[in-house]
C-alpha cells in the first residue's frame, strides 16, 4: 500500500513538472486578428461582423476544433412531472422528456425545471450537470438516469442512478437563484454522450450511424454533441410557458463550460453566456501553454474534439485562431467568464486576458467589452457587457459564483 502511495505521489510530482505554471516562462506568442478576415481585410462594423467574419471564425472553429454536428431532430416532448410545488413552497418544480426523435426507442434526456412560484416567463439560468438531475437538489421526485456515469466523481457508481441524491447540490445553488428571481433549468450530460472514448457507438452517435460511418478530421466530437443536446433543450424551452425562451443564461462549469461555449458560438439563442472555469479549449488562450495543453486534452479526452484539432497537439503555434475566436462568437451578448484562484491548471490569466481581447468586437455594436485591464481580486465583479469574476477557492462552483451570476444577470439578462 505504501509501495503504491509513493509511486502515485511521484507520478504525480513529474505530472506537474511537465506543465507550465510560471507566468515567465510563458513563450512569446502571437495572436491571429479578430477584425481581419483571411483575406487580409479589415472589418470595421457590425455588419461585416454578422455577415462574414463570424461565419468565417465559426466555421474555423467547427473543423479544426469541435468538429460539425448533424442537423436537430424533430422532438418529442413528454411531460412527465406537471409543474408542482417544491423547495417548501418557495419554487416550481417541473420535469420534462427531450426525446431526440420522433421514434419510440429515439433516445432521450429528462430536463428538470425549477421556477419561481406564482410568475410565468422567467429568465432562467440554464447548464449541463455532471452527475445526474437528481444529484443537482436533494429532491426525492427528481426523475434518476440510468445512463453511464463518470467513474471517480463518486467512486462506487457506474450508473448516474446510484449516485446519491443531492451529490452535487452545492455546484447547483437553486434556492439562492429562485430568491433572486432566476429559474434554473438542467439536463445530465451523460444522457446526450457519455464522457468516454468508444469509438462513436454511444449517446448520441447511435441515432447518426451516416455521419460516425464516414468520420473524417471534421465530423463532431463529444463537446460538439454536449453542445447540440444543449440546443435541443433550447428548442423544448421555446416550448415552456414557464420559462422566458428570449431570456437563457446558458451556463457551464468546466468541460461543461467549453460545450456551453460551443453551444452559444452556435446557436444564437442563448441570451447570456456564463464560462466557469472552463479553461484550455474554452476560455483559456491555449498559446500560452500555461496549465493544460492542447496535446494533454488530446491525450486524455481523445474523444471531446474533432480529429483535426489533434493537428495541434504539442504544435499550438500552428493554430489560426485561439480561444479568443470562441469569445467573439458570443459578440454582441454579454458574456461572464469565471476562473478560480486555486485552478491554475485551467489558467485564470489565459481566460481574463482572451475576455479581454474580444472587446474590439464588442465595440462594433457599440457595446462595452472587458472593463478591466487588471485582473480583479477575487469576489470582486466585473460586470460589463464582457464581465469577469474569480473565486478564491479551487476548482468548483461555489455560492459566490452563484451570486455573481445573479448580479451579472440582473443587469444585462431581460427580466
Ligand atoms: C480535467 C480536464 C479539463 C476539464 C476538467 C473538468 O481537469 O483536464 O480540461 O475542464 O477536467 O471538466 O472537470
Amino acid at each position: 500500500m505504501k509501495r503504491m502511495l509513493w509511486l502515485l505521489l511521484c507520478v504525480n510530482l513529474l505530472a506537474a513538472e511537465e506543465f507550465n505554471y510560471d507566468e515567465a516562462k510563458v513563450p512569446p506568442y502571437e495572436l491571429p486578428l479578430l477584425l481581419m478576415d483571411s483575406a487580409g481585410k479589415s472589418v470595421t462594423s457590425a455588419e461585416a461582423w454578422q455577415a462574414m467574419r463570424r461565419e468565417e471564425i465559426h466555421q474555423l472553429l467547427e473543423s479544426e476544433m469541435f468538429g460539425k454536428a448533424p442537423a436537430r431532430p424533430k422532438l418529442r416532448l413528454v411531460v412527465v412531472e406537471e409543474a408542482t410545488l417544491a423547495f417548501d413552497g418557495k419554487a416550481m418544480r417541473k420535469q420534462v422528456r427531450v426525446a431526440m426523435g420522433e421514434a419510440d426507442n429515439a433516445p432521450f434526456l429528462d430536463v428538470l425545471v425549477y421556477t419561481p412560484v406564482g410568475v410565468k416567463k422567467v429568465p432562467v439560468i440554464f447548464g449541463l450537470n455532471f452527475l445526474g438531475n437528481h444529484t443537482v437538489q436533494n429532491d426525492p421526485q427528481i426523475r434518476t438516469s440510468k445512463s453511464w456515469v463518470k467513474m471517480g466523481e463518486f467512486p462506487q457508481a457506474t450508473r448516474s442512478e446510484e449516485v446519491p441524491r443531492g451529490q452535487d447540490a452545492s455546484k447547483w445553488q437553486v434556492a439562492a437563484a429562485i430568491a433572486r428571481g432566476y429559474g434554473v433549468v438542467t439536463a445530465y450530460y451523460g444522457d446526450i454522450d457519455p464522457d468516454f472514448d468508444d469509438q462513436w457507438k454511444n449517446g448520441v452517435h447511435a441515432l447518426n450511424p451516416n455521419v460516425e460511418g464516414t468520420r473524417d478530421g471534421q465530423t463532431w466530437g463529444s463537446l460538439a454533441a454536449w453542445a447540440w443536446g444543449m440546443s435541443l433543450v433550447m428548442d423544448y424551452l421555446e416550448t415552456e410557458p414557464l420559462v422566458d425562451a428570449d431570456a437563457v443564461a446558458v451556463q457551464g462549469f468546466s468541460r461543461l463550460g467549453k460545450a456551453a461555449l460551443w453551444a452559444a458560438a452556435c446557436d444564437q439563442r442563448f441570451a447570456v453566456v456564463i464560462s466557469q472555469q472552463s479553461g484550455a479549449g474554452g476560455a483559456a488562450l491555449n498559446k500560452r501553454i500555461y496549465g493544460e495543453t492542447v496535446g494533454r486534452l488530446n491525450q486524455s479526452f481523445p474523444h471531446w474534439f474533432c480529429g483535426n484539432f489533434k493537428r495541434y497537439s504539442e504544435n499550438e503555434k500552428a493554430m489560426a485562431f485561439d480561444s479568443h475566436f470562441l469569445l467573439s462568437l458570443v459578440a454582441p451578448r454579454p458574456l461572464l467568464v469565471t476562473s478560480a484562484v486555486g485552478d491554475q491548471w485551467a489558467d485564470p490569466r489565459g481566460e481574463f486576458l482572451a475576455a479581454g481581447l474580444v472587446g474590439p468586437v464588442y465595440a462594433l455594436f457599440g457595446k462595452q467589452g472587458l472593463m478591466a485591464k487588471e485582473m480583479p481580486l477575487p469576489l470582486q465583479l466585473v460586470d460589463s457587457q464582457v464581465g469577469y469574476f474569480l473565486h478564491p477557492g479551487k476548482h468548483d462552483v461555489t455560492a459566490e459564483d452563484w451570486k455573481a451570476y445573479a448580479d451579472f444577470c440582473d443587469k444585462h439578462l431581460k427580466k
